[in-house]
């Protein structure tokens, strides 16, 4: 008559975390990027019912937050961010294999460098294809030969990306090359960017289609920045339609895991309002119902600069 007893409470709870998200063969990830000020609401993604399967930071490392989450549950995927410095270290392929042989995390994709064809100022690694090509070999080959798969760097959205990554794979064959044996590095699936309308992101996977035949694609940040509510919320219906068709995207991630009044990609972008509820968007890319809570509701929208995306502090670097 009273509560239900405390003991079943807990399997409850346990239950719902580990029953299967609602979209069993969701590709959808969280691009997280926490506010120390808001942690409460780091929870909302991995509630049921959710269609959150994996997640990235962005670091090497799990956030404190979903690291007792199995990866069978929400997979995390480490991220070598930027150039080691020096660029001899190996700290990032250190701590992913602590985690793989010592800690029994069952790691089995990683992504590299964030916009290493942009300037740090707007968030980018700001990396010269050589010392890029440097870090790969010293820090991801050797992952690869244990089986973990790794993704091709993440460009921006312009058109720098593509030349870049050639460089890249020219300097990297390089360095494992030799006179008699030529090889190539590897990768197992493209990473994209991509900040515009729907148009803009179709031809954008189409050029990098040709340009990097026969992978598959993860879009680990997209988004239709700066617009009014019914044009963001028409991209992001377009979008999810269309990566959930593609057989070649194996996954994506929403960048707008943040609250509106703190969003750097326009509050309409924002999965979460003003105070932290889930705004139609956010509760869309959930599986759940749409909300009817407007971005801006429960306190002043505060504008920030367009563009600038995330930015890793220093100390998320993988020194
Ligand atoms: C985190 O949230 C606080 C309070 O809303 C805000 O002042 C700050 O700019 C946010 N930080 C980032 C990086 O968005
Ligand atoms: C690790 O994850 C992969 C991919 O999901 C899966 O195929 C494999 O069985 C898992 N290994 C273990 C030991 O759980
Ligand atoms: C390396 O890749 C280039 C460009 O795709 C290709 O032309 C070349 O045959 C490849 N070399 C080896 C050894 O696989
Ligand atoms: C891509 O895959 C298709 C089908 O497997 C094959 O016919 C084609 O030659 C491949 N293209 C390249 C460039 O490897
Ligand atoms: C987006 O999709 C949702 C649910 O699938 C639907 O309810 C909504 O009307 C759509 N909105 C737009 C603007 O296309
Ligand atoms: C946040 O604001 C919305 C819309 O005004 C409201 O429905 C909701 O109850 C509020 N949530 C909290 C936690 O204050």
């Amino acid at each position: 008559m009273s509560s239900i007893p405390r003991t079943f409470a807990r399997l409850l709870v346990a239950a719902s975390f580990l029953r299967p998200a609602s979209a069993a063969n969701s590709k959808r990830g969280l691009v997280f990027t926490p506010n120390e000020s808001t942690r409460k609401d780091d929870q909302i993604w991995v509630e049921t019912p959710t269609t959150i399967k994996w997640y990235y930071n962005y670091q090497p490392g799990p956030d404190p937050t979903y690291k007792d989450i199995p990866q069978s549950q929400l997979e995390f995927v480490p991220m070598l961010w930027g150039a080691p410095d020096p660029t001899s270290k190996t700290s990032f392929l250190d701590t992913v294999r602590a985690m793989i042989e010592d800690q029994g995390v069952n790691i089995t994709n990683v992504l590299s460098f964030n916009e290493p064809d942009g300037s740090f100022a707007y968030g980018g690694s700001d990396m010269e294809p050589s010392v890029a090509a440097q870090a790969w070999v010293n820090n991801l080959v050797p992952l690869q030969e244990m089986g973990v798969r790794v993704g091709l760097p993440a460009c921006t959205g312009g058109t720098s990306g593509i030349p870049w990554l050639r460089n890249f794979l020219d300097e990297c064959s390089k360095l494992i090359s030799t006179s008699d044996s030529p090889r190539n590095c590897t990768y197992d699936f493209v990473t994209i960017h991509w900040y515009g309308n729907f148009e803009g992101l179709a031809s954008h996977m189409g050029e990098y289609s040709a340009a990097f035949p026969n992978k598959t694609m993860w879009i680990t940040e997209y988004n239709l920045n700066d617009q009014d509510l019914a044009t963001t919320q028409t991209f992001y219906n377009q979008s999810a339609e269309y990566f959930d068709r593609l057989d070649f995207v194996e996954r994506y991630s929403y960048f707008g895991a943040f609250r509106s009044d703190v969003s750097n990609v326009g509050p309409n972008a924002a999965m979460l309002s003003n105070n932290g509820s889930l705004t139609d968007i956010g509760a869309w890319y959930l599986g759940r119902p749409a909300t009817g809570i407007d971005p801006t509701s429960s306190s002043s929208f505060r504008s920030m600069p367009p563009i600038g995306r995330f930015q890793v502090p220093e100390t998320c670097n993988t020194e």
